[in-house]
């Protein structure tokens, strides 16, 4: 019988058209092929016209089964192609869930900063509020106006960066106190943090670039019992231990009398060790009461008042707290050193 030979045919031309279809695409054409409004299945349709009646309900029932056998044929073939598909997908996109996460990088404030402020914090809470001066500064408040006169030797103590004859890097703290003395009235309380620059060798000891902060304190009776108070205080609340503190005689132009500031070793409490060469000190900053020409300069007058002042590294501070054996790890951004603090 004609039909039933076309139907074989129809079956295994789709069976091979099956086998051929490599992807979701093709097997939706071949849906469209068979299946479809116009396709090869409902082409048979027609055919089913031609038979005669007692033919009718055999050939109907074979293009029904195969019918169903190719829906089914498809259908089977989509799954087993979406789940190759899918596999291949995952395959590529594999994450090895076995490899450690990645830790969020979280920042810090610099072991220099965080000492800094914990200064500020200290004399802060004993009624010291923050001035800042500019890093280039004039040499009239760097020097003379700190009675440096113009050709004393003691402007070669420190060796500075000049930018110009009259403009430099400032090389101490001490610059704030004209300018702070110059912008308001006594009673002055101010503490001024800030870099400072000097022409020196760079060492495991000494940099080019540092920080300071000068304390002034300027009233009506200021005395040198203050300052050692004031100085023994903050620098036992810095250190956080029970300090002893020595004063050796100085000088300093800005200062009558100038003196440099030990404290008892924080590591051997006096007894002699490697942090402080076996001196049993530590030497942590310079201070004095304010000379009287500076305190002109200020535009204050020396014979109704007097001050103090004091000045000092905060690296120097850094290094002892933390028995940090270089200056230069400070400015070297290494994160393994950062990180420690
Ligand atoms: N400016 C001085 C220095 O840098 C320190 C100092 C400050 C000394 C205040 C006395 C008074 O060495």
């Amino acid at each position: 019988m004609d039909i039933e030979k076309r139907l074989h045919q129809l079956r295994s031309q789709f069976q091979k058209d099956l086998t051929t279809a490599q992807n979701a695409k093709e097997l939706e054409a071949l849906k469209v092929q068979y299946l479809g409004k116009k396709g090869e299945l409902q082409g048979l349709m027609s055919l089913l016209r031609e038979c005669t009646p007692d033919e009718r309900p055999m050939v109907g029932k074979l293009i029904n089964e195969l019918k169903n056998d190719v829906t089914e044929s498809l259908d089977r073939q989509e799954t087993k192609l979406g789940d190759a598909e899918l596999s291949e997908r995952l395959k590529a996109e594999i994450d090895d869930v076995t490899l450690p996460g990645r830790r969020r990088f979280m920042g810090r404030r610099h072991i220099i900063s965080q000492t800094l402020e914990e200064s500020l914090d200290i004399l802060m809470e004993m009624g010291f509020s923050v001035q800042y001066g500019p890093d280039i500064e004039s040499e009239y408040y760097n020097f003379e106006a700190l009675n440096f006169a113009k050709d004393h030797p003691a402007r070669d103590m420190q060796d500075t960066f000049f930018i110009t004859k009259d403009t430099l890097l400032r090389t101490h703290t001490s610059n704030i106190q004209i300018r702070v003395m110059e912008g308001s009235k006594p009673p002055i309380r101010v503490v001024g943090p800030g870099v400072c620059y000097r022409n020196e060798d760079i060492t495991a000891r000494s940099h080019v670039m540092f920080n300071q902060i000068e304390a002034l304190y300027v009233d009506k009776k200021v005395t040198f019992g203050d300052l050692l108070s004031t100085l023994e205080e903050f620098y036992t609340k810095l250190f956080k231990n029970k300090l002893k503190l020595r004063y050796r005689p100085s000088y300093f132009p800005f200062v009558e009398p100038g003196m440099e500031v030990d404290i008892s070793c924080i590591r051997c409490s006096g007894e002699g060790c490697v942090l402080c060469k076996q001196s049993g000190w530590l030497e942590v900053c310079g201070a004095g009461m304010v000379h009287p020409e500076v305190l002109k300069s200020g535009g204050i007058d020396p014979e109704e008042y007097t001050g103090f002042a004091f000045g000092g590294g905060i690296e120097r501070v850094a290094l002892l707290r933390h028995a940090i054996s270089d200056i230069r790890f400070f400015l070297e951004d290494d994160l393994r050193f950062l990180q420690q603090f």
